[in-house]
């Protein structure tokens, strides 16, 4: 379904929703009480969130000019969140004017927010579709309309894969949008882990949001580029990958890994 669809009167103000949590986190205004509650119980028993989100956002503006710097024009980004300045659109475009963007998410609050994420001169747009059916989201009109999966495309599962059980197979999901590209698209990710600091309770708080927080190991993320060639320096805890500047303090403590990797021929 495209933006058209959409009104508030579906949005559920009733429980924690993992964007308006995020939203939170980051400083934004776009979250409800429910969401508020469920970012202060995570920054209670996970101080180095609020660095985290931060360190992953950079992380994905680093990672959107890299992946356009290398030449691609196309840029799939599910789990796109509220509206965050700069948004992916915004970071391509500045490198490549004519790069489009095709946003992905399951909240309809992301979508009603779609002024913010078509905004400006470039060919966009927002989808509300599902990573747990991700056939459905490359074959849908409004994500064709941009994308030309004859061309090389960045699919960008930022932040979003953890939301994903074992059960729902998150190996699978990735290895069908894989298998949807060309050679030379790059699939850019970050997910959180436990393995910095023991986090199960910070899996707790999202247990009566509405999607669950699964944290995984390194072994268990790196299998997820299967098929791909991750760039250097391959999978890195977020504020480590290709820093820009000196990684702000308590770095070591953040439970995000990020990398970007390449299909080949
Ligand atoms: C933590 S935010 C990340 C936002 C952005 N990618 C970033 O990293 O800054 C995760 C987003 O994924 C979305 N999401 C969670 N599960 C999803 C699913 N199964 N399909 C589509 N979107 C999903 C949430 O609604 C939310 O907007």
């Amino acid at each position: 379904m495209s933006q058209d669809g959409f009104s508030a009167g579906r949005i559920d103000t009733s429980r924690a929703h993992p964007a308006r949590i995020y939203d939170y986190l980051l400083g934004g205004k776009d979250n409800y009480e429910v969401d508020q509650q469920a970012g202060d119980a995570l920054a209670a028993v996970a101080p180095e969130v609020r660095i985290g989100v931060r360190a992953n956002r950079a992380f994905m503006r680093r990672a959107v000019r890299l992946v356009v710097g290398s030449g691609v024009r196309q840029i799939l980004d599910i789990g796109t969140g509220l509206p965050t300045s700069p948004n992916v659109h915004e970071i391509a475009q500045e490198v490549a004017p004519d790069v489009r963007v095709a946003y992905v998410d399951n909240d309809p609050i992301v979508s009603a927010h779609a002024d913010a994420l078509l905004s400006g001169s470039g060919v966009n747009s927002i989808v509300l579709g599902d990573l747990r059916d991700p056939q459905a989201v490359v074959d849908h009109p409004d994500v064709r309309r941009v994308i030309d999966f004859d061309e090389p495309v960045a699919v960008l599962l930022v932040a979003i894969l953890h939301f994903l059980t074992d059960a729902e197979k998150p190996g699978q999901v990735v290895a069908t949008l894989r298998d949807a590209l060309p050679a030379g698209s790059f699939l850019v990710l970050s997910h959180t882990t436990g393995d910095f600091a023991d986090r199960s309770d910070a899996q707790a708080v999202y247990s009566k949001a509405t999607a669950t927080m699964n944290l995984r190991s390194r072994a268990e993320i790196e299998r997820f580029f299967d098929g791909f060639e991750l760039v250097e320096p391959g999978l890195a805890q977020v504020p480590f990958w290709r820093p820009d500047g000196p990684p702000p303090p308590g770095s070591d403590e953040i439970g995000f890994y990020g990398g970007v990797a390449r299909k080949s021929g």
